[in-house]
């Protein structure tokens, strides 16, 4: 079992920071990836939607064999990981209690802002987990639906993408927030503009690395991990080929993302 691969799953193709972060940690593990571009964005569909989508997403990874499964979408992540969870009996993790720990990490943080789609911050499970492990937060969540489109034009540092961000972020810089948390996939490619267009003592937080850490953890406790130390594979499945996916998931990986395969899903299933 150690040497099967891990699945990691996303609504599109966003996740692919996280497993960038999976294959620095540990470059001898192979990964299979699926993105839903099909019926990405999940950030505005229902939570029965987004629970139905994610159990696809799952059993299709199970049926690829893997040995354990990174759920890389906050939105998925927010309505589905506990009825995931309770379904499949291989271990899955999410990638919120990854991000609240990196952002918990300052003892100093007291005021906490969060930004993400409307299904994460109606969901209000950052909100929850943050305020679970630590009392005394101030927390801020501002849904920001407009960055993901935006990204993914590659319209990173113009001049609309700073407005829409100031227009985001003005009301979280006027609470005091010492800390930002980038709790969607896509988010860390806005990196450096946040730094621009913030206070330089806001401290940004995202979960790709904290989550490659927490996976590393779980598998090295169950005894899952791959004996290989370099040279793991990534397969990318897609329920839907689109042209830009390569351009796409280059800026999200920092390389090639190679041959890129169809995803078919083959039954329908009693939801979850
Ligand atoms: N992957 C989603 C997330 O992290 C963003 C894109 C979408 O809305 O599907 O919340």
């Amino acid at each position: 079992m150690n040497e099967a691969a891990l699945g990691i799953f996303d609504s599109g193709v966003g996740g692919l920071t996280v497993v960038r972060a999976v294959q620095d940690l540990m470059p001898g593990e192979d990964v299979i990836y699926l993105g839903d571009t099909a019926r990405l964005p999940y950030g505005s569909k229902s939570p029965e939607t987004i629970r139905r989508f994610a159990d696809e997403d799952v059993a299709f990874l199970v049926g690829k064999g893997v040995k354990a499964i990174v759920v890389a979408c906050n939105t998925a992540t927010a309505h589905a990981l506990p009825a995931l969870k309770e379904r499949y009996c291989l271990p899955i993790i999410g990638v919120i209690e990854p991000g609240v720990e990196a952002a918990l990490t300052d003892r100093d943080a007291e005021r906490i802002g969060i930004i993400a789609t409307r299904g994460t911050i109606g969901s209000h499970a950052y909100q929850h987990a943050l305020a679970t492990k630590r009392t005394g937060l101030m927390i801020h969540g501002a849904a920001t639906p407009l960055l993901v489109p935006l990204i993914e034009e590659n319209w990173i540092s113009e001049q609309v993408t700073k407005d829409v961000l100031k227009k985001y972020l003005d009301p979280l810089v006027e609470k005091g927030i010492d800390t930002l948390m980038l709790a969607c996939t896509h988010y860390p490619l806005l990196v450096p503009v946040l730094k621009e267009l913030l206070p330089s003592d806001v401290r940004l937080v995202d979960s790709a690395t904290t989550c490659a850490e927490d996976l590393r953890r779980m598998l090295s406790e169950k005894n899952l991990l791959s004996e290989k130390t370099e040279g793991g594979s990534l397969q990318i499945h897609l329920t839907d080929l689109s042209e830009q996916f390569e351009e796409l998931a280059k800026r999200f990986l920092n390389r090639s993302p190679g041959r890129v395969r169809r995803a078919v899903f083959d039954e329908v299933r009693p939801g979850i």
